[in-house]
């Protein structure tokens, strides 16, 4: 079961964090991974340590907003690797801001790393994943990073909200898009709660002063009693669920959202 053995995958924002874990995750299903960031020192550490272990990675400096950037990634991952079979569009940033008080260049920021990320990353790596679906029984995979912020309002991010609402639905239209051109790569999106990353810690310090508090522990403490599970979410929670999605035994799933938020949006 979610085995991924023999398949390429690229992962962006993957130096930390979800991204970091899920590149773990696959390299131990026996997947080459490749770990694109910004964050080019972390990116190599993470990478050296799934080589340590036995893996196989390669990390790279990847920055999301850039067409040229894509570009040198999926070269240098089928120079390294010979195809492209998984993509996981996993770069993302909170603003943690109310609407009232984000800048224009607060949303430009937020557009361009939660939107246009995921829109290029697709753009540029989709003809080397439809050619790598050509060979395989239930195709390639798309992974993308939303939320639970982008099936539901969020109070404390409202226009980290519009973004993710808007990979929510252009994993769907991407799927009906790709079908039509009888493209075998699937296209699913995950939607989590509040994961205790470093964007998680963000979300607490973002309540605890939106609620003028400046008690981070008690926004913490809010945060965990909205889940109904009992605790908040960590990496592996979702890293799991994404390994799911890009593994053939989700080959019937495509245009879908996976939640994975202890009960949250449940209620
Ligand atoms: N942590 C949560 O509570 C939570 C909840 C729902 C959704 N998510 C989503 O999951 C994804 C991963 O979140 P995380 O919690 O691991 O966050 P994180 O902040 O720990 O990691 C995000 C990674 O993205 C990288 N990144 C930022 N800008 C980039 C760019 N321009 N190009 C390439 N990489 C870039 C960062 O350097 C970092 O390594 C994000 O898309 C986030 O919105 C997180």
């Amino acid at each position: 079961m979610n085995r991924l053995d023999g398949k390429i995958a690229l992962l962006s924002g993957a130096a930390r964090g979800i991204g970091a874990e899920t590149a773990r995750k696959m390299a131990a299903a026996g997947a080459s991974v490749v770990v694109g960031d910004v964050l080019a020192d972390r990116a190599r550490e993470t990478a050296k340590e799934i080589t340590d272990a036995g893996g196989k990675a390669l990390a790279l400096t990847l920055d999301v907003t850039t067409e040229a950037s894509w570009a040198a990634a999926v070269a240098a991952a089928t120079k390294q690797f010979g195809k492209l079979d998984i993509l996981v569009n996993n770069a993302g940033i909170f603003l943690g801001k109310d609407l009232m008080e984000a800048t224009l260049e607060d949303w430009n920021r937020l557009v361009a790393i939660n939107m246009t990320g995921v829109w290029l990353g697709t753009k540029m790596c989709a003809p080397a994943l439809a050619e790598s679906g050509k060979s395989s029984r239930h195709g390639s995979a798309i992974v993308n990073l939303a939320s639970i912020a982008g099936l539901v309002g969020s109070q404390l991010d409202p226009l980290y909200s519009m973004t993710k609402g808007g990979v929510t639905l252009f994993t769907k239209s991407t799927a009906l898009s790709f079908g039509r051109k009888g493209w075998k790569v699937r296209v699913n999106s995950i939607h989590p709660g509040v994961i205790e990353t470093d964007m998680g810690t963000q979300t607490f310090a973002s309540r605890a002063r939106q609620t003028g508090s400046n008690d981070f522990e008690a926004a913490r403490g809010v945060a965990m009693k909205q889940h109904p599970i009992g605790r908040l979410g960590v990496a592996e929670d979702i890293a799991l669920g994404i390994v799911f999605l890009a593994s053939d035994d989700a080959g019937f799933m495509t245009g879908s959202g996976m939640v994975i938020d202890g009960g949250l949006t449940a209620q």
